[in-house]
């Protein structure tokens, strides 16, 4: 089969390699029907994740086929539709037991596409099957479902859960890339008074507020903490979400949270990330980190399957899957392609 191979910093290839193989009795190999790509996947192209190594096979958002299961898989059968999770769960450690999912401790969290190869792919493996896929619903189409592979989760736990917006909250998101997009519809769900977008690109602030935020800053040209002062009578944001992954945009999302406010990182930062606890300490602030564990994937696929969460306004571009190189192409220039999420599918629709 072909795949997209991680070749060191800088280098992938979309070349061919082995078929996937059952290695444990919990596994399926699943034909993908549609992959696409994600911020993570560049971080890791920029090296800032050292735990890829050179072989892998890069990506953890596919919907697909099961093609073959396992001896020990019990809820699936060859020709199931399925969303594959970017996170994978053995379902009876102590963290999935509290459907922390993440942190699994039985050999799942963020493991394709960074440990084991992913889903960049013709077919890929998935271990823990049963936890780790979702049937895809009779009706619902493989680019809504595979929104619900990441991002959607992603934006709502690790985002506006953990940030705790509540209704009346001016919410700031730093970062409208389709994370923060993602962050800027669900937080939706309570009913925020102001959701502000700051991004250095305009056609990521144009996406933003056709998703739904209503003040947006280019932070490159304009100031945010003036914006957000004008808006919160000079108290500062209730909740600030990062979704880039750098130590300057984590710093701005901690400044423009009020005192008490609540600041919820996203982004996956290679490098070290100064906190200026001598000015933060007495500002009595929350900040939490997270990776996504998908616990909320099913409350998401119904928001999605009935149409209160519009998930395929993300997908922006359509290719083949072996037109990988010019996906990545179009991905990662996203400010002058105004891409947000790519789908690659076998059918190239
Ligand atoms: N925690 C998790 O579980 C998890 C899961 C998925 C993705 N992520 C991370 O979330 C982040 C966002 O992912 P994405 O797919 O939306 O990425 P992306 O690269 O598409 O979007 C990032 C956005 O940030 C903007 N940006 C860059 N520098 C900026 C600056 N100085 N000020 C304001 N905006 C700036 C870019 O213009 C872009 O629109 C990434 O770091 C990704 O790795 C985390
Ligand atoms: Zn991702
Ligand atoms: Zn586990």
């Amino acid at each position: 089969m072909r795949a997209v191979v991680f070749h060191g910093p800088g280098r992938k290839a979309w070349e061919e390699v082995p078929d996937p193989e059952i290695t444990d009795e919990g596994d399926v190999i699943v034909r993908v029907e549609t992959a696409t790509i994600c911020g993570t996947d560049l971080h890791i192209l920029h090296g800032d994740v050292p735990a890829v190594r050179p072989g892998r096979i890069l990506g953890h958002e596919a919907v697909g086929t099961v093609e073959e299961c396992g001896d020990g898989v019990h809820t699936l059968a060859p020709g199931d539709r399925v969303l594959v999770s970017a996170i994978s769960a053995c379902g009876t450690c102590r963290f999935c037991r509290e459907g922390r999912y993440g942190q699994c401790l039985g050999g799942g969290g963020w493991i394709l596409g960074h440990k084991v190869d992913g889903t960049q792919a013709e077919y890929v493996r998935v271990p823990f099957a049963d936890m780790s896929t979702y049937r895809v619903p009779d009706g619902a189409t493989d680019g809504e479902i595979l929104m619900l592979a990441d991002i959607l989760p992603t934006g709502y736990e690790v985002g506006v859960l953990a940030g705790g917006v509540r209704p009346g909250d001016v919410v700031v998101v730093v970062g409208a890339g389709p994370v923060g997009l993602a962050a800027i519809t669900t937080a939706q769900l309570y009913c925020p008074s102001h959701i502000v977008a700051i991004d250095l690109s305009d056609t990521r602030l144009e996406a933003a507020k056709h998703f739904g935020a209503d003040v947006t800053v280019n932070n490159s040209r304009e100031d945010p903490f003036r914006v957000i002062k004008d808006l919160t009578g000079r108290l500062g944001a209730d909740v600030s979400i990062e979704a880039v992954g750098r130590p300057a945009t984590f710093e701005l999302a901690v400044k423009l949270a009020r005192p008490c406010g609540r600041i919820a990182n996203i982004g996956v930062h290679g490098q070290a990330v100064p906190l200026h606890l001598d000015e933060q300490w007495i500002r009595d602030i929350t900040i939490t980190t997270g990776l996504v564990d998908g616990s909320s994937t099913p409350t998401l696929m119904r928001l999605v399957t009935s149409g209160q969460i519009d998930a395929r306004r993300f997908i922006t571009h359509h290719f083949a899957l072996d037109e990988f190189e010019d996906a990545y192409d179009v991905f990662t220039r996203a400010a002058d392609t105004g891409a947000l999420k790519v789908a690659l599918s076998r059918c190239g629709e």
